[in-house]
């Protein structure tokens, strides 16, 4: 598929009220925070405790989850990398919204393949944008295995399963690594509030 957009004869219409001021009705500046990983390496659990955390402090965050994401916007996608391909470009356009109107966005996705996170990257000004490598080990997502999925890959019932049939291109850059192995997924979500804070997204 083409970058170009399919219609023609369409403009992009600049806003009357700005980024800049939506943010600082709330005191907060939009972000992405992008975590990547295994299926099981932790996603999920750390973007929900980063949200809560958040919310505590009365901070505008919104999760955009796997899972709840194939169901309603992407429920016409699979597994092969075009359909991964989509999704993540799908995504990175729902983030960027997001962060437009202000929020800090938390992203759950496999996203396995470096140029499509890269695509995500992209859409956002430079400094808003945080990859996040939730670097698990696929020994301890297969132990985790928390939806049993591991067993049926292994089995053959799951084709093109991420980090056993279908590949999973670690971040060679990320802004952070997130480590889960040995720590509380309180400590996980620390990491990532440690950096939005550091960055000067709570001002
Ligand atoms: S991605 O690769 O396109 O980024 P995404 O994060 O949306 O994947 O979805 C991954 C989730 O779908 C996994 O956590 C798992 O629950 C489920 N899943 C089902 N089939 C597969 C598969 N073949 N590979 C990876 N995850 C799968």
């Amino acid at each position: 598929m083409s970058d170009a957009p399919k219609s023609q004869n369409i403009v992009w219409h600049g806003a009357e009220v700005t980024q800049a001021q939506r943010e600082a009705l709330i005191g907060q500046k939009g972000a992405v925070v992008w975590l990547t990983g295994l299926s099981g390496s932790g996603k999920s659990t750390v973007c929900r405790r980063v949200e809560q955390k958040l919310l505590e402090r009365k901070k505008f965050v919104y999760v955009l989850d796997g899972d709840n994401i194939r169901m309603g916007l992407n429920k016409d996608l699979g597994f092969s990398p075009d359909d991964r391909k989509e999704n993540i470009r799908r995504i990175g356009c729902v983030a960027q919204l997001f962060a437009d109107a202000g929020a800090i966005v938390l992203t759950a996705f496999i996203s396995p393949y470096r140029a499509d996170r890269d695509t995500a990257r992209a859409l956002l000004a430079p400094g808003r944008f945080c990859e996040a490598f939730v670097s698990t080990s696929l020994e301890a997502c297969e132990a985790r295995d928390p939806k049993g999925l591991y067993v049926k890959a292994r089995a053959g019932k799951i084709p093109e399963f991420t980090g056993i049939s279908a590949p999973y291109e670690a971040p060679e850059s990320a802004e952070l690594v997130v480590q889960t192995e040995g720590k509380t997924v309180d400590e996980s979500a620390d990491q990532v509030i440690a950096w939005l804070e550091t960055n000067g997204f709570f001002a």
